[in-house]
């Protein structure tokens, strides 16, 4: 332990603080809203002796244990070889800081373990924290849990906003005060599901979309995974975020070392906007471009709803058409192409295409892609098996499964084991050959069911495993992470990827509340959003074509049905659309994303840079009030700005109130507004009918 009594770091937003007592470990002593930790009066000055107490004190320390004196949660789980639990208890400390990081050693001299958390501030100003556990002993070790994080939430804490999910349903946003015992949200399917990742934020008294204390995190991994808040009995409350290990399933050698994954932490007093933002920046961080940085998205055409699994070559060609003529830039064909793949009943794991389809393989077609100016894009789903295979019936022993038991099939699928070595190269093997002798630039890579029974961590690591060897393999070619739509989207899996398949649901009704679900945890670049059919495969609603393509256009554009079959003026406006989002693009994923609300079930949406963004005025369901009233924008506080209304996505057929004329001369020319002006009075806008929304340009001129 270096001599400082305060080990700190420090965000533009937020500080930590760790305070050095009379014991081996350092307690913790803030970690919030930023503050001078020097002034700060010591911890161990603070705490009077409670009755019915041991005698000396035991605050919560940077590697909490219980055993002698801490009756909160443990940091770790380790047992011997002999499946007896080791009674840990950390007696010396070390720590180090470098600029923007701090590290944390903990040693056991007793059982030899150590235990290490890094602290490391994040481009965009959020904080990431890494744990690993070192068996510096000379026998085995098991490792139960190691909590990636751990760390005490402050007195102002209020609420906890989460999300769930299934199929179809993604993002589905929970509100719940902070808990009298503890709150639990555990994944136990295999994967990370339809919730979203392994994260919530934790409101602070007053905190809304703009202001106050929002602490957001984000577990950076891709199964089953636990994140639980407990109330002290002192109290307060801690936060933890963990994998879940399956018993006996992580042993450490001598020597040997356990990372878990880690925890992305955004902390701000700028609401859930500001802690939104830092976690932007730590997403954009773990996402790999190829040629090292992100080019401008290109639009895509998917092919599934279009045709599902009916595969010709002559069909598909015409539809690679039709998408060339509407400005697609990126073809992709979806499910349905490779051998026996008539239905979803044969063919996962033989990754060859089917002859009858394709009788020269899919080169001839993705070169006519490549001629008709677009990327060609395939989907595979390289982590499941149909019984009905050639894959299987060569090797019914390489999917999860347990000995004598059934093996329980989901859209008639199995899971592979992707602990195998072999199965991994066999998989390698089959995408390396499409990628090395296809003109390739894309795979949708998705994974259609829950593992039953679970592969554990070591299912997931496989999987990253082999991501990752393609990646180093065919560096140029992006990834989409796809799981029956967003069942796994989340910062694990962010390291391999480049885009996230959202839902299956693309009625854009279902879709404001669920892309704003995704974006508190992932930026807009990533977020696949695409122009579907009405009415909507997944809902069965209607929607008009400019509603539909309004909300796409707040993430990676894509449309997902056949311009041939549309009637020529629908096709022109979607094609019109296309061309709208790739004037804007640059400025749509600029960088920065702001939400809100405004009065009478009005949602917005402002993307962009800091000088100049598109705002999305959006209304789902009718509104109560006879008049519109104006959508304050505390982002635009203390600049001047040019706001310029640029398009009016509504329902056809459906009367639209005439604008004041102030509104409507918006159209032709932008009108200067001060900042003052759009945060308090408020933009004003026309009230708008049920499924419509208004998008505006805005640039600051001061
Ligand atoms: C999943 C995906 C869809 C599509 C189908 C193909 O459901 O989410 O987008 O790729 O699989 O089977």
């Amino acid at each position: 332990m270096s001599d400082a009594e305060l080990l700190d770091l420090h965000g533009e937003e937020w500080s930590l603080v760790l305070e050095r007592g009379e014991r081996a470990v350092p307690v913790w002593r803030h970690l919030g809203v930023r503050v001078d930790p020097g002034a700060l009066p010591k911890l161990g000055e603070l705490r009077g002796a409670a009755t019915f107490s041991l005698e000396g004190d035991h605050a919560m320390d940077a590697f909490p244990v219980a055993g002698l004196g801490w009756f909160g949660p443990s940091i770790l789980a380790v047992r011997g070889a002999d499946g007896q639990a080791l009674r840990v208890h950390f007696d010396g400390c070390d720590a180090d800081s470098s600029e923007g990081s701090l590290r944390v050693v903990a040693t056991d001299s007793v059982n030899d373990i150590e235990c290490e958390t890094r602290f490391r501030v994040v481009p965009g100003g959020g904080l990431e924290v890494s744990a690993s556990l070192t068996n510096r002993s000379d026998r085995l070790i098991i490792v139960d849990r190691l909590a990636s994080a751990m760390f005490p939430l402050g007195a102002s804490s209020r609420e906890i906003i989460s999300w769930r999910g299934r199929h179809n349903a993604e993002f589905v946003e929970c509100r719940e005060p902070m808990p009298e015992h503890s709150w639990v949200r555990e994944t136990r399917r295999g994967l990370t599901g339809h919730g979203g990742p392994c994260g919530a934020y934790v409101l602070s008294e007053d905190t809304g979309w703009h202001s106050g204390l929002a602490i957001a995190m984000q577990l950076a991994w891709s199964g089953d995974a636990r994140l639980a808040i407990e109330r002290d009995d002192e109290g307060f409350w801690i936060a933890m975020a963990e994998t879940v290990i399956a018993p006996g399933e992580v042993t450490l050698a001598p020597g040997e070392c356990y990372h878990a994954p880690p925890l992305l932490l955004a902390i701000s007093t700028k609401g859930r906007n500001g802690a939104m933002a830092q976690m932007h920046g730590a997403l954009r961080e773990r996402i790999v471009w190829p040629r090292g940085g992100i080019r401008p998205r290109p639009v895509h055409l998917n092919s599934w709803e279009a045709v599902y699994f009916s595969h010709d070559e002559a069909r598909i060609g015409e539809l690679a058409e039709a998408a060339a003529a509407i400005g697609i830039e990126r073809f992709i064909l979806d499910d349905g192409w490779f051998r026996a793949r008539d239905h979803d009943r044969a063919g996962l794991g033989d990754w060859e295409a089917d002859p009858r389809k394709y009788p020269q393989g899919l080169k001839p077609l993705a070169d006519k892609v490549r001629r008709l100016g677009m990327e060609f894009g395939l989907w595979v789903e390289p982590e499941m098996v149909n019984p009905d295979s050639d894959l299987y019936r060569a090797h019914p022993d390489w999917v999860l499964a347990l000995e004598g038991r059934e093996r329980p099939t989901a859209r008639n699928q199995l899971v592979l084991d992707m602990r195998r070595e072999d199965v991994r190269d066999y998989l390698f093997g089959k995408l390396d050959q499409l990628l090395s002798t296809v003109d390739i630039a894309y795979l949708k890579w998705d994974h259609n069911r829950d593992h039953a029974p679970s592969g554990g961590a070591a299912q997931t690591r496989g999987t990253y495993a082999l991501l990752e060897r393609l990646r180093t393999a065919h560096p140029k070619v992006e990834i989409e992470s796809c799981a029956g739509g967003g069942g796994r989207i989340d910062a694990g899996i962010a390291s391999y990827t480049h885009r996230f398949w959202t839902s299956d649901n693309i009625d854009a009704v279902a879709r404001v509340p669920m892309q704003r679900g995704f974006l508190a945890f992932m930026p807009p670049e990533v977020m696949g959003a695409h122009v579907g059919a009405s009415p909507s495969h997944a809902t069965g609603r209607t929607q008009s074509l400019d509603f539909r393509a309004a909300i796409a256009c707040q993430g990676h554009l894509g449309v997902e049905l056949d311009p041939a079959a549309m009637e020529e003026g629908v096709r022109a406006k979607l094609a019109d659309w296309l061309g709208f989002w790739k004037e804007w693009r640059h400025v749509i994923i600029g960088g920065r994303t702001v939400l809100g609300e405004a009065a009478d079930g009005l949602v917005w949406q402002a993307q962009g840079t800091d000088d100049e963004l598109l705002l999305w005025l959006i209304r789902s369901d009718h509104g109560a009030d006879r008049r519109a009233r104006p959508v304050l924008l505390p982002f635009a506080e203390d600049r001047e700005w040019d706001v310029q209304f640029l398009r009016h996505a509504g329902q056809s057929g459906v009367l639209t109130p005439r604008a004041a004329p102030a509104i409507a001369a918006m159209r032709e020319k932008p009108h200067r507004f001060s900042g003052d002006w759009l945060a308090h009075a408020g933009l004003p806008v026309p009230a708008l009918a049920a499924e419509s929304a208004l998008i505006y340009h805005l640039r600051a001129v001061s």
